[in-house]
């Protein structure tokens, strides 16, 4: 109970900091153009909702319904018997209900399965324009399903702004409106400067969930768009750190690094268990290096990739959340290991890390772009993006970033493709002498996955390992085993019955993989060492012959006369069998005796018990024996 306390204390001074310091959340907004009747015609502002999928970029033209019945949208207008599909030909219907009762994604969700083309919640105070966002996580777990099936756009209008419209359709009149994402995004020039604040942290649930679906799902996009420098891409990681007064304290020393300078909540909020704050901060230093080394190699699109198998390779669920496995997924996407362990430097150290102090100077906001305060943000052109964190609605919000003509082709068709997996086999594991590949080229970018090849299953992780499996294994590339043919003759350490693993063939010895060498049975003195045997080793096996007139024989490993009766070889043969003859004879001789001997014993005691015999002075020494019987 103590630690949950002091958690709650640290936490809630974390959050006064990340509030004192880092205040300002800029609303994001779009414009509403009143295009009849005439008396209310102008240009309003709206706030975009951080839900559905705003049409950055775009307008859409349409009329305003307020439903008689349900005007705040929490219940389902099916209940009403009320639908907002617009028939064929007609246009498109804006739906607007009143703030209150309910979550705004329940309006949402409730106006666009009425068919509504977009929702325009009117503000139930007057106070400037707030964003509209997701309901909080332990609401969310309820609702998840339907959160990320909200497509249509979102806008929140002012109170006065709301009764102006309620008004003249209260007349009788027909709203006209144009919903304008045109200016909502800068598009200044030809490239799209754009930034995604996240964490490596994997066990914080739906949240972080999404976010990791995200990279995985954008990865190829982004990719395209880095590699042919349409935009740049920059990740960012917050931290905050620990009050001076709290520096010396349990929790300070476990969630943060570089003496309270940088820390991050205990992933499972328990200090006692699993991994802590400052393995999350490590981790996340660790990919910010990562972005900085291959952003100074050239290619800083490899964070995707990193990121994305990172998560894969190393969860924190198999407690692999470590610097081994992180140094796994760096090598196999060949980044310099360590230039980035350089770049991590010293954690234990009471200094600044200038990385991690330029991104909490970038936590703050510039210009128009307001404070970083959740997580996950993307910011499009300096300005905080609003919206579902979609492929489909980044991908339109970043080409709304783009000078009009400029945006690249990727921006009018999705269906652009290059295959990752020719350079450096895309970090996935291959066998390059049989042309088999575990990297798979997606419209999401790569992914290592063992392949099935002429019906032969492969199984691994894909990355570092993938072995062919099953029946049929043998006949593909031998089931990656080795195989040698000299001389006309074969061997192959594929064994037939097994459905995995290599092993040499008799003769040989070896990993059966790479390679079984040849043993040499007369050097090592394994056969053929009789004093008439000559020993000739040979590949795969060995010959053996007897000098003078003399047979091997190789069961028994030694030579024997052709004609058997003057053979030394065989009186001696004789003499072991004879021998143990005598030794067999000796043996059931002794057997008979003991038997006889116990059994004249033990009836003579049951005898005893019935009638006094003669010499009972035996008794005691029977049962005395008894025991060794
Ligand atoms: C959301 O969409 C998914 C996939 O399209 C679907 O399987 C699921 O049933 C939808 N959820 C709701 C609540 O409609
Ligand atoms: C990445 O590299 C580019 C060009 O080399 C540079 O302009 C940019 O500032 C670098 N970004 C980071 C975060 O280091
Ligand atoms: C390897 O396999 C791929 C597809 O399975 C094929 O297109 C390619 O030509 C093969 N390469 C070689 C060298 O056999």
């Amino acid at each position: 109970m103590r630690t949950r306390v002091d958690f709650l204390v640290i936490f809630l001074v974390g959050f006064l900091l990340l509030g004192s310091c880092f205040g300002r959340f800029v609303v994001e907004k779009n414009s509403l153009k009143v295009t009849s009747p005439e008396s209310i015609k102008d240009v309003y502002e709206c706030a975009i909702g951080n839900f559905g999928v705003p049409q950055y970029g775009g307008t859409l033209v349409g009329y305003v319904v307020y439903p008689k019945a349900n005007q705040k949208g929490c219940k389902s207008f099916d209940d009403f018997g009320i639908s907002f599909k617009s028939k064929p030909g007609g246009m498109p219907t804006f739906l607007l209900v009143d703030r209150g009762d309910c979550f705004f994604t329940l309006k949402a969700w409730n106006a666009q399965k009425a068919g509504a083309a977009a929702i325009l919640v009117a503000d139930d105070r007057a106070e400037p324009l707030i964003t509209m966002d997701n309901p909080e996580e332990e609401d969310a777990q309820a609702q998840a399903d339907y959160l990320q099936n909200i497509t249509i756009p979102s806008a929140l209008i002012s109170q006065s702004v709301g009764d102006k419209i309620k008004g003249e359709l209260s007349k009788g009149e027909m709203v006209n409106l144009n919903l304008d994402w045109r200016e909502a995004l800068p598009h200044p020039d030809e490239r799209v400067e754009y930034e995604f604040w996240t964490n490596s942290n994997d066990e914080c649930g739906v949240k972080c969930e999404s976010q990791i679906d995200f990279v995985k799902n954008f990865k190829g996009a982004a990719q395209i768009l880095e590699q042919k420098g349409y935009t740049q891409f920059t990740p960012h990681y917050i931290t905050w750190y620990c009050p001076e007064a709290f520096l010396l304290s349990k929790q300070c020393k476990s969630q943060c690094i570089n003496h309270g300078r940088y820390c991050a909540p205990d992933p499972e909020q328990d200090f006692s268990r699993g991994y802590d704050g400052k393995d999350v901060v490590l981790q996340n230093l660790r990919q910010v290096c990562f972005f900085k080394v291959a952003n100074e190699s050239g290619k800083p699109w490899l964070w995707w990739d990193y990121v994305t198998d990172f998560s894969i390779r190393c969860p924190m669920k198999e407690k692999k959340y470590t610097k081994d496995c992180a140094d796994q997924v760096i090598q196999s996407l060949g980044v310099d290991v360590r230039e980035v362990e350089k770049c991590v430097g010293e954690p234990d150290a009471d200094a600044d890390n200038p990385l991690l102090k330029g991104e909490q100077d970038a936590q703050i906001g510039k210009g128009v772009r307001g404070d970083v305060t959740i997580l996950p943000t993307l910011v499009i052109n300096n300005r905080q993006y609003r919206g579902k964190l979609d492929k489909g609605a980044v991908l339109k919000a970043i080409c709304s970033g783009f000078q009009e003509t400029t945006e690249p082709a990727i921006c009018l068709s999705e269906d652009i493709q290059t295959n990752e997996c020719l350079e450096n086999n895309g970090g996935c594991w291959q066998d390059r002498a049989a042309n088999v590949t575990a990297c798979k080229d997606t419209f999401r970018g790569r992914v290592c996955e063992c392949p099935v090849v002429h019906g032969v299953q492969f199984v691994g992780d894909g990355y570092t390992h993938c072995e062919a499996s099953g029946a049929a294994r043998c006949e593909l590339n031998n089931g990656g085993c080795w195989k040698g043919i000299k001389d006309g003759k074969t061997y192959s350490a594929c064994i037939d019955g097994l459905t995995k693993g290599c092993s040499c063939p008799p003769g040989f010895r070896g990993d059966g993989v790479k390679s079984c060498e040849d043993i040499d049975e007369c050097k090592e003195k394994t056969a053929c060492q009789c004093p008439e045997c000559k020993c000739k080793n040979t590949w795969g096996s060995y010959e053996c012959s007897c000098s003078g007139n003399l047979l091997y024989m190789q069961e028994h490993d030694t030579c024997i006369s052709k004609d058997s009766k003057s053979s030394y070889s065989w009186s001696f043969v004789w003499v072991i069998i004879l021998g143990l003859a005598v030794a067999g004879a000796a043996g059931y001789a002794l057997y008979k005796y003991r038997i006889r001997r116990y059994m004249d014993s033990e009836i003579r005691a049951i005898m005893a018990q019935y009638m006094p015999l003669d010499n009972q002075g035996e008794g005691p020494h029977h049962h005395a024996s008894q025991g060794n019987v």
